[in-house]
């Protein structure tokens, strides 16, 4: 591991599937911030932590329903066992679609924190005292339903560790994207090499060296993207930007003549 100033985040993952993770979690930017010493991800067998002698971890629901549920012994025991053994409890949170929607803002959230335990469900989901006596925090990637919540614990800490600080090379490009504290809207186009392909060229503004147009043209840009593609990002903007201006003292954009 090389040497990093800044201590890592740690983060546990208690599932049923590592497998589903380590390919992913190996590649890339995120296999970079583990060796980096960014990043330390420790994937945890929910099995093992089964008392009985068929390592059982699910159970059908009480009061009849499909499917079967995660049961609360292991999950209890996997998350006090990970909790005792790391150097600083971190927050406990469970990958499930009936959470809070994840966003970049969660993402920036996460990446704050020193610690983190994912818990990730299967089946029908997991018994509610799960929900209501040991999860801190509830997240779902959006609304649909993952067989389980190995890829939705990826999708999360892809997201989270790649804010980190020194994991993406150009920490720049983590403030000026899409959804990012910079930028109210979606990134703009991009062109690279060549200039000219199949008789499609770059926008000449961008060939022409002239920083402030190319920042105003690409502003327009992102504009026009949000507001094709993403509306509801404008209306959300829209009251945002009058709360500002409330708060500055500036006359009031809209006073609601009712
Ligand atoms: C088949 S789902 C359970 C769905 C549950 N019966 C329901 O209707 O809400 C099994 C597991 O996959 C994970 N999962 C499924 N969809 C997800 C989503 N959109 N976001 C986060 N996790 C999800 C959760 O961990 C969940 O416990």
């Amino acid at each position: 591991m090389l040497s990093n100033p800044v201590p890592a985040m740690r983060i546990d993952v208690i599932t049923l599937f590592p497998e589903i993770l380590r390919g992913p979690l190996d590649a890339s930017i995120l296999g970079r911030a583990q060796r980096g010493g960014q990043a330390e991800i420790v994937l945890h067998q929910l099995r093992d932590y089964a008392t009985d002698k068929h390592r059982t971890v699910d159970e059908k629901p009480y009061g009849g329903g499909p499917g079967m549920l995660l049961k609360c012994e292991p999950i209890f025991a996997a998350v006090e066992d990970v909790q005792q053994k790391a150097p600083r409890p971190g927050r406990v949170i469970l990958l499930s679609p009936t959470g809070a929607k994840f966003d970049q803002a969660k993402a920036r959230e996460l990446a704050a924190l020193d610690r983190v335990v994912f818990l990730c469900g299967h089946y029908e989901g997991v018994d509610e005292r799960v929900r209501e006596h040991l999860v801190e925090d509830e997240i779902s990637i959006g609304d649909f339903i993952l067989t389980n919540g190995a890829l939705a614990a990826l999708v999360v800490i892809d997201a989270v560790v790649r804010l980190l600080p020194n994991v993406v090379g150009n920490e720049a490009s983590t403030q000026s994207e899409s959804f990012s504290a910079g930028r109210p809207g979606l990134e703009g186009p991009q062109y690279t090499r060549p200039e000219e392909f199949r008789g499609w060229r770059v926008p000449e503004i961008l060939l022409s060296g002239h920083h402030g147009h190319i920042e105003q043209w690409n502003n327009e840009q992102s504009r026009r993207v949000t507001e094709k593609l993403r509306p509801d990002l404008v209306a959300a903007a829209v009251p945002a930007a009058v709360r500002r201006s409330e708060s500055d003292g500036y006359p009031k954009a809209s006073a609601n003549p009712a």
